[in-house]
């Protein structure tokens, strides 16, 4: 049996870890654990390493950070709260803490939209949880990311600001469902996606009623996403 691909999620509360084949099924159960507060690169380059090893043989490594990362160096990471992600160089320090093994580290919606579309016309994954995900792709392609979380969206609130988990806390899921409809209205009118998938922890928390061009991905489809980057 070929080595499988380890697909991990790191968000602003949790970091899921599972080893997936290469179509993106699971061969082993799915790890959770709490992202601990503050968690600079070398906190969770070790919780990574211990995780890891319950985990069945893998010979490549997937990565969903939730910041800004380009070419596999971190441009930011408000939700992880640590000045010292700024320039770190997170696939070529994992690519060695694993032994050499291959490493590819994406924003965390940009990975966790290739789980979630359909692979046919522009796509936009809007992902709810600590903060607020944004992955746009063409007929399956990736495009070039765009981080939505931090633009003013109202009341010079940022989107993360406007939708996040700390507001939703506040604000409770009847005033939040009001404001996730008007900001996928104007997404609609900015963008002009053909479709819209939500996913994230929070996107179970979604009224029905949405509008045809909406829909939500299954809970945990997510992290399936780490296979499709060594198609
Ligand atoms: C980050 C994004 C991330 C989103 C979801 C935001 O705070 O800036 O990069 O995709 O949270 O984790």
């Amino acid at each position: 049996m070929t080595a499988g691909i380890l697909t991990i999620d790191v968000g602003g509360t949790g970091i899921k870890l599972a080893v997936l084949d290469r179509s993106g099924e699971p061969i082993s159960e799915r790890l959770r654990l709490l992202t601990p507060r503050p968690c600079p690169p070398p906190v969770l380059l070790q919780l990574l390493a211990q995780a890891a090893v319950e985990l069945p043989e893998f010979d490549r490594v997937s990565v969903g950070f939730p910041g800004a990362v380009r070419n596999g160096r971190v441009l930011t990471a408000a939700n992880l709260g640590n000045d010292a992600w700024v320039e770190f160089d997170l696939q070529g320090a994992l690519s060695r803490q694993f032994g050499g093994k291959p490493v590819r580290v994406l924003n965390d919606a940009d990975l966790q939209g290739f789980a979630m579309i359909s692979g046919t016309g522009v796509e936009m994954v809007i992902t709810l949880g600590t903060g607020f995900g944004s992955a746009f792709f063409r007929d399956g392609e990736l495009l070039p990311h765009v981080e939505l979380a931090h633009h003013p969206l109202r009341d010079n609130q940022t989107y993360d600001q406007w939708l996040g988990d700390a507001t939703l806390e506040r604000i409770g899921p009847a005033v939040w469902n009001e404001r996730l409809r008007d900001t996928l209205d104007l997404l609609l009118r900015t963008f002009r996606p053909d479709r819209i998938i939500l996913g994230g922890g929070n996107a179970r928390l979604v009224e029905p009623g949405l509008p045809p061009w909406v829909c939500i991905a299954p809970e945990g489809a997510g992290i399936r996403g780490g296979a499709a980057l060594w198609r």
